[in-house]
C-alpha cells in the first residue's frame, strides 16, 4: 500500500480502510486530502482482493468542512477554473461499496463526502450540518442535492438555512444515517460491517450498488425495469448456482466472485 500525506490507509482482511489524517484542523477536506482520498479510493476499487472499504475520521471529527483557510482567498475566476471539488466526483463513480464512519463533526464538505459514500455508520458523538450559508456561502459538494434526497426538502431546507447542527439520535431518525452505534465501538462495527458485504458475491454487491443507486435518479418505472434487468443476469453467475446450492445443503456459501 503507497503511504500519503493527509490520510492513513490499511487493509483490515477484504476491507480497505481509509482514515482522515489532519487532526489539526479537524480533518478540514484541503486539496491535499481530497488527491489522497480519491487517489485511495480508486486504487482499493481496482484491487480484486478488496470487497469493500470504509473512511473515517477521529473520535473529534470525521471531517468539519472544506478548508475555509484554503478557501478564503480564492475568487470566482480561481474556484470556477480549478473545478474545485470535482475530483471528488470519482466516490460516486466507485463500484465497491464505502461506508461512512462518522465519529464527532461532519459539517459542510465532511457532511457531504459522508453522503457520497454508499450509507453512514454514526457514533452517537456524531454531529451533522451543512453551515456553509453562515459563512456566506452555498454548499458545493452535493449538501443541497444529497440532503434534500436523505432527509426530505423540510428539514434539508431547515438545515441549509439555519446552518444547525443534528445529532446522532435526529440524523437516524431523519434518514441520514443506516444505524447509530457507541463511539469506542464505531470501527469494529463499520469494518465487520464492511466484511460481511465483502464476503458477499462481488458482483452482485455492485450490481446491488448500481440499483440503489439508479433508484436515486431515476422514475420509478424505469428503476423498476432496470432492477429486473439486472436479477436476470444475476442468473449467469456462478455465484448465483452457489448461493442457492449452498441453502439448499444447508451450508454458508463461498462465492468465487464469478
Ligand atoms: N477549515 C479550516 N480549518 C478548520 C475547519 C475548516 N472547515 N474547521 C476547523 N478548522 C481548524 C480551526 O481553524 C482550528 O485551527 P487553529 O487551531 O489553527 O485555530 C482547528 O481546526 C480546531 O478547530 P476549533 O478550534 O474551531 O475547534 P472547536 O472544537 O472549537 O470547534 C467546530 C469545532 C464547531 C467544528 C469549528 O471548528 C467549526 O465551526 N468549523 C468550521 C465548520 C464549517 O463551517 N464547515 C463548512 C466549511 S465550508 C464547506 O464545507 C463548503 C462545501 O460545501 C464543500
Amino acid at each position: 500500500l503507497k503511504t500519503y500525506e493527509s490520510i492513513l490507509v490499511e487493509r483490515r482482511g477484504r476491507v480497505g480502510l481509509i482514515t482522515l489524517n489532519r487532526p489539526q484542523a479537524l480533518n478540514a477536506l484541503n486539496r491535499q486530502i481530497m488527491l489522497d482520498v480519491t487517489d485511495a479510493v480508486a486504487v482499493f476499487d481496482a484491487d480484486d482482493s478488496i470487497g469493500a472499504m470504509v473512511i473515517t475520521g477521529s473520535a473529534k471529527a470525521f471531517a468539519a468542512g472544506a478548508d475555509i483557510k484554503e478557501m478564503q482567498p480564492l475568487g470566482y475566476v480561481d474556484i470556477f477554473k480549478s473545478d474545485k471539488f470535482g475530483p471528488w466526483d470519482i466516490l460516486t463513480r466507485t463500484r465497491k461499496p464505502i461506508i461512512a464512519a462518522v465519529a464527532g463533526f461532519a459539517l459542510g464538505g465532511g457532511c457531504e463526502l459522508a453522503m457520497m459514500c454508499d450509507f453512514i455508520l454514526a457514533a452517537d458523538t456524531a454531529k451533522f450540518g451543512q453551515p456553509e450559508i453562515k459563512l456566506g456561502v452555498t454548499p458545493g459538494m452535493g449538501g443541497t442535492q444529497r440532503f434534500t434526497h436523505a432527509v426530505g426538502k423540510a428539514k434539508a431546507m431547515e438545515m441549509c438555512l439555519t446552518g444547525r447542527m443534528m445529532d446522532a439520535a435526529e440524523a437516524e431518525r431523519a434518514g441520514l444515517v443506516a444505524r447509530i452505534v457507541e463511539a469506542d465501538k464505531l470501527l469494529d462495527d463499520a469494518i465487520a460491517t464492511a466484511q460481511t458485504i465483502a464476503s458477499m458475491s462481488m458482483p452482485v454487491a455492485m450490481m446491488v450498488k448500481e440499483c440503489i443507486n439508479a433508484a436515486m435518479n431515476m422514475p420509478l418505472n424505469e428503476g423498476l425495469r432496470f432492477e429486473k434487468r439486472v436479477f436476470h443476469s444475476t442468473f449467469a453467475l456462478a455465484d448465483q448456482k452457489e448461493g442457492m446450492q449452498a441453502f439448499v445443503d444447508k451450508r454458508k456459501a463461498d462465492f468465487k466472485n464469478i
